[in-house]
């Protein structure tokens, strides 16, 4: 059996990712400090399929005795941890980068690195293509978080260059589903358990901001099409994954109060610092490299979600 480490597999993505991979029967070894993530994602696995580790990948590695995969993707992601747990993120993926790719590179595994549209900041190109060299302010309040991802891309480079290694990025664009923390701070949470708790849907500015939302599954079977192509295609490469529908908040917001059967309104707050203004992934390398497109639509993608939000939201009441 072929062994996969994935790190940030107890978060959101991670534990969809640790799913397919066991179905597809990898030997599975999650490594997480359940830091924004959750014991209860892995839940449903019966113990002796997977190992689970509780483990800070700033520090080195466990030792194992073969790695075939490592799958990256450790990191808070939601724009309410950047602050309080700024120098957390940004170690997380430089240190932790280092420690994910040195643990590859002893066991000559491939390495998957999830990056993320945030390196393209408050894009100036639009939709983004991976050649975009983005614009982010490596002052602000979003840098702990998108600054260490550029990084993170750098050191796969340099790794890559030095050692040969076979690395792959992926760019990941809004990705929302079942497993997100209704308090997780990212916007369909946000919505979601407003619009259930009947509370009303805070929209950040005038709402006229741009979003791609992509389904859960839509994403990891992207991630796992470029995971999985051969090395001759993908080896060194960066990938744009994410859905081009191109919404605004605001236009989330009242799919939402569509959805969701509430009586809440909208009300405005003022916009945080650096709040990108339109993000919308091109998705044409992926179309071409991984014959992969999303096939979930928004309001699909939100009634697949409602059900466990509303679980969620009813056990903590
Ligand atoms: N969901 C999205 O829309 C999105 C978009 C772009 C990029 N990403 C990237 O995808 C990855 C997963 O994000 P997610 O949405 O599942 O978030 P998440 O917070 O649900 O998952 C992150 C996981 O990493 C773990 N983690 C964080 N720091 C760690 C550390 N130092 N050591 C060990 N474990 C640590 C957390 O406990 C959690 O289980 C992240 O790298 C994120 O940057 C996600």
């Amino acid at each position: 059996m072929a062994h996969a480490v994935v790190t940030g597999g107890s978060g959101f993505l991670g534990s969809h990712l640790v799913d397919t991979l066991l179905d597809d029967k990898y030997r599975v070894t999650v490594l997480d400090n359940h830091g924004s993530g959750r014991p209860a994602n892995l839940a449903h696995i019966e113990p002796s399929r997977l190992n689970v580790r509780k483990h800070d990948v700033r520090e080195p590695f466990p030792e194992f005795d073969d790695v075939d995969v490592v799958y990256h993707m450790a990191s808070r992601a939601s724009p309410d941890d950047f602050d309080s747990h700024a120098v957390e993120i940004a170690l997380t993926n430089s240190e932790g980068t280092k420690n994910a790719l040195e643990c590859a590179r002893e066991h000559d595994a491939r390495t998957v690195i999830a990056s993320t549209s945030e390196v393209y900041g408050n894009p100036e190109a639009h939709p983004q293509t991976e050649e975009y060299n983005g614009n982010v302010n490596i002052r602000g309040p979003r840098a702990p978080y998108d600054e260490s991802k550029r990084f993170a891309e750098a050191l796969a480079v340099a790794y890559r260059q030095r050692y040969g290694m076979d690395i792959r990025t992926v760019r990941i664009f809004n990705t929302y589903g079942p497993r997100m923390r209704p308090d997780d701070g990212r916007v369909v949470p946000n919505f979601l358990s407003q619009a259930i708790s009947g509370d009303d849907l805070t929209v950040y500015g005038d709402g006229s901001q741009t979003r791609s939302f992509c389904f859960v599954s839509d994403l990891i079977e992207g991630i796992r099409r470029f995971a999985d192509a051969p090395a001759e295609d993908a080896a060194g490469e960066v990938v744009n994954i994410g859905n081009t529908h191109e919404i605004t908040i605001r236009e989330l917001a009242d799919i939402v109060l569509e959805v969701v059967d509430t009586d809440s309104e909208v009300v405005q707050k003022p916009l945080p610092q650096d709040d990108p203004e339109l993000r919308c992934p091109d998705i044409s390398k992926a179309r071409e490299m991984l014959d992969w497109e999303p096939e979930i639509s928004i309001s699909d993608g939100l009634e697949r979600t409602i059900p466990y939000f509303e679980k969620q939201l009813s056990l903590s009441a």
